[in-house]
C-alpha cells in the first residue's frame, strides 16, 4: 500500500454518487424532493430514454441567487440544516446536501434558477470534467434541471442500467411516492413526448391515490386512523379480497417521507392474517406521525429507510392498528369493537419476537414455483389445451433416460381415446409395462415451458385464442412493461395491447390458457411479476428462466381437463418433447404402475 493522500474532491463526489444516485429514477426523486423543499405548488417532471438521454424538473418554488446556484452542486451545501439540533429533527426531504454534487459528477447539468423578486434568472450549465459556466439569462420564477448524458463517465454504471421499461418503471414509482403524499401540489410526467400522468391539485389523498393508481385499487379502500401518544397513524387499507400476488400498492410514509421497511410489512401482513390467501399481498398506505425527534431518516444513502426510537411500539402499533380497523369492517377475526377509533395496545408475547426487524430482510420475494401437486385446484372450463409439438409416441430421445421407455405404448396402440381422465387431474393410458399416469398439470407445464422457449428462440409458432377484449388496470408503471415487450408477448401467444395511461386490453392468450373473463385480470398481473425481471435480450439462462415461469402460469391457468381428445392430445405433445418424464424444474410427470402390482391386487 502507497502513502496516504486525500482523494480529488471529483472523484470522491463520484463515490458519492454510487451512493446517492443508482439509476435514472434516483435523479428523479431527488430532483422531485427538492423541488417540494424549495414550496413549489407545481411540479414537471419530463424524461426522454427512460432518463438516459434527459431528465428534467421544472418547479415554481422559491429559486435561488446567482450564487446559491453554482454554489448548490458542491458536496455539503445545503440550505436546509445549520447545525447538529437540526439534524435531529428534519423536516424537509433534503438535508446532506449530497444530492446536486453528486449528480453533477455523474452527468452534465444545467440549470436555470430565479427567485420571484429577482429581474434575471441564473443560468448554470456543468459539463464534462466539472466544468462550471454560469451566467444571467431570462426565465420565469422557480427553478429548471436538467440533467443528461447520465452515467458519462460510469459506463459500468450504466451498463447496468435495465431495459428502458424496467427504469421508467422505477422512475413512475418513485413519482408516485412523492406526489401521492402531497395532494395539494400539481405534479406530472411525461416520457419520451407523452404524458403518464398530468396530476392536478387534490382535496384529499384518497384523490390523488385515485389519479395515480386508478379507481381498481382507490375503489377499494376503507379508512384507518389513530392516535397514541406517540404516533398518529392515517390512511387507508385495501380489502383482504382484493389482496394480490403483485407488489406495489403497500405504501409507509413517516411524516411526508415514504420509506421501505420489510419489518413494519410484517405487522401489518400479521394483522391481515388468515384474512388473504397465502402468497397475496394487500394495498396498505399507511401515513404515520411523529415528533421528528423520534425516527432518524439519515440511516440509509437513499433516505428510503428510517430508525424509529422505538421499532417494536411502532409495530404493534401499526399491528393494533390495522388489525381493528379490518375488524371493524367486519373483514376478519372478531375483536372487542366498544373502543372502536382508540387502539387498544396488544399485549405482546414471546411469539413476536420472529418479526425483529431485519435490516437485511427484502420486502417478500414471490415465489411463482410452487408445487403444482401441494394445491392444485381444478381450474374452470375455457379453452382447451392443444397439441403443437410433434406427435410421436415412444420416439427415441427416452433412450438416454430409461431403457423401455421406446416400448411404454403397446404396440397396436389405436391412436385416439386410448387414454382416461381421472378428476382433471390425472391422464390414464395403457403401457406395454402396465399403466401409465400422467400428471396433467405438470404435463402442461413440459408443454408451455418447450412452447415459450421456442418462441423466446423466436421460432414463432404459437397460436392464439381470441377473447373479447378484457381490459385490466395494471398502474402507469407496469404498463409500460406492456408496451416494451409487446413483441415477446405476441410471439408466445398473447394479444394486450395498452390502453390509456394504465391499462392493457387483453384479446388473445396462448392457446391451451383459459378464456374465461375472470381470470384474465390474474393472468395479467402474473405477467407483470414476469416482465418486471426484465426480460428482453436475455442470454440462455434467463430464456430458460422465464419460459420456467410461463409454464408455471400456462399450467395454472389452463382450463379444466374434460375431453379425451384434449387428453390424447396432452399425451402426444408432451412425448414429442425432448424430456417429457420431467418437468422444467425437475418434478416427475409421468408415472407408470406396472402389471405385477396390478396383479397383485386380484
Ligand atoms: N429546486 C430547487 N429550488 C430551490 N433551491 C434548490 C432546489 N434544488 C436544490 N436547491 C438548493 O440547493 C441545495 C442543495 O441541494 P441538494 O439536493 O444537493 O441538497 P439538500 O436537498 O440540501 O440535501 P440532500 O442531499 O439530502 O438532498 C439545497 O439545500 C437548496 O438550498
Ligand atoms: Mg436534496
Amino acid at each position: 500500500m502507497g502513502k496516504l493522500q486525500v482523494l480529488p474532491v471529483s472523484i470522491a463526489n463520484m463515490i458519492a454518487a454510487g451512493e446517492v444516485v443508482g439509476r435514472p429514477a434516483s435523479v428523479v426523486k431527488e430532483l422531485m424532493e427538492n423541488a417540494v423543499d424549495a414550496g413549489a405548488d407545481k411540479i414537471d417532471v419530463i424524461v426522454t430514454d427512460a432518463g438516459r438521454t434527459l431528465i428534467q424538473v421544472i418547479d415554481n418554488g422559491c429559486g435561488m441567487s446567482p450564487e446559491d446556484a453554482v454554489l448548490c452542486f458542491e458536496r455539503h451545501a445545503t440550505s436546509k440544516i445549520a447545525s447538529a439540533e437540526d439534524l435531529e429533527a428534519i423536516r424537509t426531504y433534503g438535508f446532506r446536501g449530497e444530492a446536486l454534487a453528486s449528480i453533477a459528477a455523474v452527468a452534465e447539468v444545467s440549470l436555470k434558477t430565479r427567485r420571484r423578486d429577482d429581474e434575471t434568472a441564473t443560468k448554470v450549465h456543468i459539463g464534462e470534467f466539472g466544468a462550471v459556466e454560469s451566467s444571467p439569462c431570462a426565465a420565469p420564477y422557480g427553478s429548471n434541471f436538467e440533467i443528461r448524458n447520465l452515467f458519462y463517465n460510469t459506463p459500468a454504471r450504466r451498463k447496468f442500467l435495465k431495459s428502458d421499461n424496467v427504469e421508467l418503471k422505477h422512475i413512475i414509482e418513485e413519482f408516485t411516492r412523492i406526489a401521492m403524499i402531497r395532494p395539494s401540489l400539481a405534479f406530472s410526467l411525461s416520457h419520451n413526448g407523452k404524458d403518464i400522468f398530468v396530476l392536478k391539485k387534490a382535496n384529499s389523498l384518497k384523490f390523488r391515490i385515485l389519479d395515480l393508481l386508478g379507481k381498481n385499487v382507490a375503489g377499494d379502500l376503507v379508512d384507518l386512523s389513530s392516535e397514541t401518544s406517540i404516533i398518529k397513524v392515517s390512511g387507508f387499507l385495501g380489502k383482504p379480497e382484493a389482496a394480490r400476488k403483485t407488489l406495489g400498492n403497500q405504501f409507509f410514509f413517516i411524516n411526508g417521507r415514504f420509506f421501505r421497511s420489510s419489518y413494519m410489512h410484517r405487522a401489518v401482513m400479521k394483522a391481515y392474517e388468515e384474512m388473504t390467501p397465502e402468497g397475496m399481498t394487500p394495498s396498505y398506505f399507511i401515513f404515520l406521525e411523529t415528533d421528528p425527534h423520534g425516527v432518524d431518516v439519515n440511516i440509509h444513502p437513499t433516505k428510503t429507510e428510517v430508525k424509529f426510537e422505538d421499532e417494536s411500539v411502532v409495530f404493534q402499533v401499526i399491528y393494533a392498528c390495522v388489525r381493528e380497523t379490518l375488524g371493524r369492517n367486519s373483514f376478519g377475526a372478531s375483536i372487542d369493537f366498544d373502543t372502536e377509533g382508540e387502539v387498544r395496545m396488544p399485549v405482546l408475547g414471546g411469539s413476536f419476537s420472529e418479526f425483529k426487524p431485519d435490516a437485511a430482510a427484502p420486502m417478500p420475494d414471490l415465489d411463482l414455483s410452487y408445487d403444482p401437486f401441494a394445491d392444485f385446484t381444478a381450474p374452470a372450463a375455457g379453452g382447451h389445451p392443444q397439441a403443437g409439438g410433434s406427435p410421436a409416441p415412444g420416439a427415441g430421445f427416452y433412450a438416454q433416460k430409461r431403457d423401455d421407455y421406446g416400448a411404454l405404448f403397446e404396440e397396436k396402440a389405436a391412436p385416439m381415446a386410448r387414454v382416461m381422465i381421472l378428476q382433471g387431474k390425472y391422464i390414464i393410458t395403457p403401457a406395454a409395462s402396465g399403466m401409465m399416469v400422467v400428471n396433467v398439470h405438470r404435463a402442461l407445464e413440459r408443454i408451455f415451458y418447450d412452447r415459450a422457449l421456442k418462441a423466446l428462440r423466436a421460432e414463432k409458432h404459437v397460436t392464439q385464442t381470441a377473447l373479447f377484449p378484457v381490459e385490466v388496470q395494471v398502474g402507469a408503471a407496469n404498463r409500460t412493461l406492456f408496451d416494451g415487450n409487446a413483441e415477446l408477448l405476441a410471439s408466445l401467444g398473447f394479444d394486450i395491447a395498452p390502453e390509456g395511461t394504465d391499462s392493457v386490453v387483453v384479446s388473445g392468450v396462448p392457446e391451451g390458457f383459459s378464456c374465461e373473463p375472470g381470470k384474465i385480470g390474474r393472468l395479467v398481473e402474473d405477467l407483470v411479476l414476469i416482465l418486471s425481471d426484465g426480460a428482453e435480450g436475455l442470454p440462455e439462462m434467463m430464456e430458460a428462466r422465464m419460459a420456467e415461469k410461463f409454464a408455471t402460469l400456462g399450467a395454472t391457468s389452463a382450463a379444466k381437463l374434460e375431453s379425451p381428445v384434449e387428453a390424447q392430445s396432452i399425451v402426444d405433445t408432451l412425448f414429442g418433447s425432448e424430456n417429457a418424464e420431467f418437468t422444467p424444474t425437475g418434478r416427475r410427470i409421468v408415472s407408470i404402475i406396472p402389471m405385477d402390482e396390478i396383479d397383485k391386487k386380484f
